[in-house]
């Protein structure tokens, strides 16, 4: 431990050193670099950003973490918790954050970077780079190896605005939103090669209140992920691609199991992804439900599976002994989904036999395969179909 570090557990000389004040908006500032933290990216700089983060935390101001341009490695599982906190917390990140090379380090850990109790975050900046890469291999060699660790996770917390941050070659998941309410992300970049194993790029569950907004997503699993228990999202003006589009699911694998509600994925384009919108079950028996969902201006190009429910998920036909899904979806409305498919099946609604969807609305679904009509596919599948229709609807 530096000296800095040291004198800093004694909370007031650290103020008089280095809380910078601006007077006239009474921001206290703590900068991990002037804390000890070295921006060449090879010391590990983790006690620097904690002990930044708990200053912060302790102001009777507003503060904020600050991060300046260079490279600073955290190369172990950090946690900021905001359980103490007095005021809303702001981290500004003009500098990378690096994962250690050494993937064990960290891969053992559900999150590298974990928020966990914060009431008022804004973080705006930064890139993350998990260095993914060797994890990866690992895995496809065959060995044993760790799970890995999603790269930034936000838990238990409210009010958060995350606001321009990238997050590059994540080992497991690039972000999570957790137990959250009222978190707005925009302006993200996620990117991680299309062969990359579990990189999703954005995950939320048992959330309310979360927006994505003009963000741009390529990864190797699904570029964003609907878990169970998320209410009131909106997504809008999102890329994605490389990936697995845009996913509900998988839902339904407890039998008591909270539902996802109020869903609006609007202005989105999908370009060469293996789904666009995809609704996913699995074959057990479940409470859940999935209802009021408006996918609206959806452009797509070269999607392999445009537009399709899955409640027959159950790989190896394992663990799914009564191979129906209790999950009850309703009230869908697909409207204005134009592009093009990678397969001459645009639409495929396979749904649960005991549960058949209701309310299915198609409205302008217009997607052609190499030039020509696409067909499409429904079973226990109802609903209407109106306006310019390429497949004709199987409603
Ligand atoms: C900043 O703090 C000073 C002293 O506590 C106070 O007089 C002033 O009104 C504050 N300014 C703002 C913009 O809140
Ligand atoms: C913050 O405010 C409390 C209560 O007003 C006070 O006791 C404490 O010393 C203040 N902390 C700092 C670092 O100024
Ligand atoms: C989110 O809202 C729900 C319902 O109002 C509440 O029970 C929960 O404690 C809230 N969570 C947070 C982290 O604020
Ligand atoms: C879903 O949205 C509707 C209409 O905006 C609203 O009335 C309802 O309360 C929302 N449901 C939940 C669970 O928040």
């Amino acid at each position: 431990m530096s000296s800095t570090a040291i004198s800093c557990l004694v909370m007031t000389l650290c103020f008089t050193l280095f809380a910078h004040s601006t007077y006239s908006q009474n921001i206290s500032s703590f900068n991990v670099q002037k804390l000890g933290a070295k921006a060449d990216g090879t010391l590990d700089a983790s006690q620097f950003f904690l002990t930044a983060w708990r200053l912060a935390c302790a102001s009777n101001n507003s503060a904020q973490v600050y991060v300046p341009p260079g490279r600073y490695l955290i190369s172990t599982a950090v946690v900021f918790s905001g359980y103490y906190c007095k005021r809303t917390m702001v981290m500004r990140i003009d500098g990378t954050i690096v994962a250690p090379t050494n993937y064990n380090l960290i891969a053992n850990s559900e999150n590298w970077i974990k928020f966990d109790n914060v009431r008022g975050l804004y973080i705006t900046g930064g890139t993350l780079d998990a260095q993914g890469a060797a994890l990866w291999a690992c895995k496809a060699s065959g060995k044993t190896c760790p799970q890995g660790a999603t790269s930034v996770g936000f838990y238990s917390s409210r009010n958060i605005v995350v606001s321009g941050l990238r997050s590059i070659n994540s080992q497991m998941f690039h972000m999570i939103v957790y137990k959250c309410n009222n978190t707005k992300l925009q302006g993200i970049k996620i990117s991680a090669p299309a062969d990359s194993p579990n990189t999703d790029g954005i995950h939320v569950q048992l959330s309310t209140g979360v927006s994505i907004l003009s963000s741009q997503i390529g990864t190797g699993d699904d570029c964003i992920s609907i878990g169970p228990g998320t209410v009131n999202t909106w997504i809008e003006s999102v890329s994605c691609g490389p990936g697995h589009g845009i996913s509900i699911g998988s839902l339904g694998w407890d039998l008591q199991e909270p539902g996802v509600q109020n869903l609006t994925v609007k202005t989105v384009t999908l370009r060469d992804t293996d789904n666009g919108l995809r609704i996913k079950t699995w074959a057990r028996s479940s409470t859940g439900f999935v209802k009021n969902v408006l996918f609206q201006h959806i452009a797509m190009g070269n999607v392999r599976n445009p537009i399709l429910i899955d409640q027959d998920y159950c790989p190896n036909n394992l663990n799914c002994p009564g191979q129906v899904s209790g999950v009850k979806i309703s009230n869908v409305i697909y409207q204005d989904v134009h592009g093009t498919s990678a397969t001459p099946v645009a639409l495929s609604l396979q749904c649960s036999r005991d549960y058949p969807c209701s309310g299915i609305r198609l409205e302008d679904v217009v997607l052609t395969y190499n030039g020509l009509p696409t067909t499409a596919s429904c079973s226990y599948a109802a609903g209407t179909a109106s306006g310019v229709m390429n497949p004709t609807s199987c409603l």
